[in-house]
């Protein structure tokens, strides 16, 4: 009787019992055709060659993309000019742009990052005062004024954290770290950079000061989908920069789950609802905030790089997906679907590296992992 018994139907497996995938997998589908792997930008989205190139290396986030990627831009994108950097940092863009003399914008709302990255377009050295030996950094920034002299205690400050912030117990003394920096950027004052570009302190959700079509093209990589609030993790350089500007309040930056503000959502990507529902349904009510309000900023943001953008500009944007409490969320392709619906089209999504070395079943999805996405596109 072999041949009349049912047969067990095939259950998409999840890690999360009863999970809806249906939307999530829909959207990885929809891209599924564009979507080419290139281990070669694995190194690209990292920040690895900015520890030795000049200008990169006076403060490196762990979270910047390398000088390397902006030259790759260069060459390949097409671009007009300006080229933007809506979430700038360290200035990768803007700083590598300006040393082959094209003219970049950069936006970066923590004030202690824009000084820093404004800071390397200064020519003139002054020489270091007398500065007495064992002082801890609120006493050496009481002896400068200098704007490179700050920059290089910033950084030799961002330089002694660990990957969470913190004073790595390791790390050199404050002093050495410090000298070490005025030697770096000495050193690189004697290759000056060819054009003095802009970095402006703001939030790149709000870009009404930049005017309409007037973006040649856009370098970036905004946040990533993840827990980690930026203004904690260089909290500890941001003290130092307000020892001198206390008055500076600009570190609000919304999208993280802390931020006071409860805006409304605006973005009901079904893909982003799923996740949402997901995590809710796993009371975790506070990620999916999270997930929430990412996509609304996002999404705001994709408005308006189509206003301020010039027609057929390119726009590579390297975005990181995620793993929250084992629920996924493609955020490469949930933002190829966003920038299609404003406007843009999409040319390529060209995977970097998995961020999670495990890949997983997803519904009916095999080995599913979140990745670094290079999203390559341009506005139509
Ligand atoms: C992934 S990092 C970009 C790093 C940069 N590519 C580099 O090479 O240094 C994202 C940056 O966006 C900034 N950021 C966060 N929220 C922002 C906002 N609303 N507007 C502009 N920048 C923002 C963060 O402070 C951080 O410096």
């Amino acid at each position: 009787m072999r041949g009349s018994r049912k047969r067990k139907p095939i259950v998409a497996q999840t890690r999360i019992p009863g999970e809806p995938t249906a939307e999530r997998e829909a959207v990885e589908r929809r891209w599924f055709r564009l979507t080419n792997h290139d281990t070669t930008l694995a190194r690209l989205v990292t920040a690895a060659d900015a520890r030795t190139e000049r200008y990169h290396r006076w403060l490196v986030f762990k979270q910047a993309f390398s000088p390397e990627l902006v030259r790759l831009f260069l060459r390949n994108a097409d671009a007009d000019l300006p080229i933007l950097d809506p979430f700038s940092g360290t200035g990768t863009t803007v700083v590598e742009c300006a040393r082959r003399n094209v003219p970049a914008i950069g936006i970066e709302p923590i004030a202690a990052t824009a000084f820093t990255a404004t800071a390397k377009f200064i020519r003139e050295w002054a020489d270091l005062p007398d500065i007495p030996d064992n002082l801890d950094w609120p006493d050496i920034a009481d002896h400068l004024t200098h704007p490179l002299h700050r920059a290089a205690l910033i950084a030799a400050q961002s330089s002694r954290l660990t990957a969470t912030g913190a004073i790595n117990a390791n790390a050199p003394s404050i002093r050495s770290a410090f000298t070490s920096l005025v030697e770096t950027i000495r050193d690189d004052l004697n290759h000056p950079l060819s054009c003095r570009n802009l970095i402006i302190c703001a939030d790149a959700r709000d870009p009404s000061f930049i005017g309409d079509e007037s973006i040649g093209g856009i370098l970036t990589s905004p946040p990533y989908l993840s827990r980690h609030d930026y203004s904690k993790l260089t909290a500890a350089f941001q003290d130092v920069y307000h020892h001198w500007y206390p008055a500076q309040q600009s570190n609000q930056i919304a999208a993280h789950p802390r931020a006071k503000t409860k805006p409304k959502n605006t973005c009901h990507h079904p893909a982003i609802l799923e996740a949402a529902d997901t995590l809710n349904m796993i009371r975790q009510a506070k990620l999916a905030r999270v997930v929430r309000t990412y996509f609304d900023d996002m999404h705001r943001t994709l408005t308006h790089w189509h206003r301020i953008c010039k027609p057929a500009a390119p726009i590579w944007c390297v975005i990181g997906g995620a793993r929250f409490k084992d629920v996924y969320i493609p955020a490469d392709t949930i933002f190829a679907d966003l920038a299609k619906q404003e406007g843009f089209h999409i040319d390529e999504m060209r995977v970097a590296r998995r961020l999670i070395d495990t890949g997983r079943k997803f519904g009916t999805l095999q080995n599913v992992a979140p990745r670094e996405t290079i999203v390559m596109m341009h506005k139509k």
